[in-house]
């Protein structure tokens, strides 16, 4: 295939469920000529209360059906799944994949003032520490304070995305986090951006909140770039060309 067929190529992306969503949103915004195959892996979430072994095995088999839809790229636009299955999949990878846990780290300590950085997630990101080693990477001397929301996934799937009992709900988490003087708040979890409205209400306007989605974008974005495949066709105009 010549390199201008693979630039028209879809760009893979996955998650557990909709909340890889909120990457797609960004993706779309930033490179509006690219065409994305979005898989949601809503009969099986939620991944953060899963084992490594099996969230990595979950990734590998979405990894396999992308790569069978002919995608150029790959996104893992899940927290938990960069967290643990990332390192194995870019093994096995022929095409270049990435996650979105450092871009959001590395966005986290370029804006905190007071280096004291919150990391919300699922329990398995918090537990697999990966955000905290990153941003300590960067900025040795931060305090990285990591706060597991398991009930926020379920919230979302659910749709109570403006509800009383997610209120609740984020008062109970997060309360804890800015009595520790947390300046920045990483949302660690791609769901969690279509809460967002809860949570910087909750965290006040003192804290500021940081959506890996974004950075991740502007990752996928220089990546093609530097590989020459950022597609130059707009997508509607590309499907119309292989009628
Ligand atoms: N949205 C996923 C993440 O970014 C995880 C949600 C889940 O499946 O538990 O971590």
């Amino acid at each position: 295939m010549s390199i201008s067929n693979v630039r028209e190529l879809p760009v893979g992306v996955f998650d557990s469920g909709v909340g890889g969503l909120t990457v797609v949103r960004e993706i779309m915004r930033q490179m509006p000529n690219e065409r994305i195959v979005y898989f949601g892996d809503t009969a099986r979430v939620p991944y953060g209360s899963k084992s490594k072994e099996t969230i990595t095995r979950f990734s590998e088999q979405i990894m396999r059906f992308l790569l069978s839809q002919n995608v150029k790229a790959i996104v893992v636009a899940c927290n938990t799944a960069s967290a643990y299955a990332l390192p194995t999949l870019e093994q096995e990878c022929p095409v270049p994949i990435i996650g979105v846990m450092k871009p959001g780290a590395r966005t986290a300590t370029e804006k905190t003032r007071n280096g004291r950085i919150g990391v919300i997630g699922t329990n398995a990101t918090v537990s697999s520490g990966i955000y905290t080693s990153y941003i300590k990477e960067l900025m040795p001397e931060a305090e990285v304070l990591g706060r597991a929301c398991p009930l926020f996934v379920p919230l979302v799937e659910e749709g109570l995305w403006e509800d009383p009992v997610t209120d609740e709900i984020a008062r109970r988490y997060l309360t804890e986090l800015m009595d520790e003087g947390i300046d920045t708040l990483i949302l660690g979890c791609t769901h969690y951006p279509l809460i967002r409205k809860t949570i910087a209400r909750t965290v006040g306007e003192s804290v500021e909140l940081v959506n890996p989605a974004y950075e991740t974008a502007l990752e996928l974005k220089h990546m093609l770039g530097d590989l020459d495949l950022l597609a130059k066709e707009h997508p509607s105009l590309a499907s119309t060309a292989f009628m």
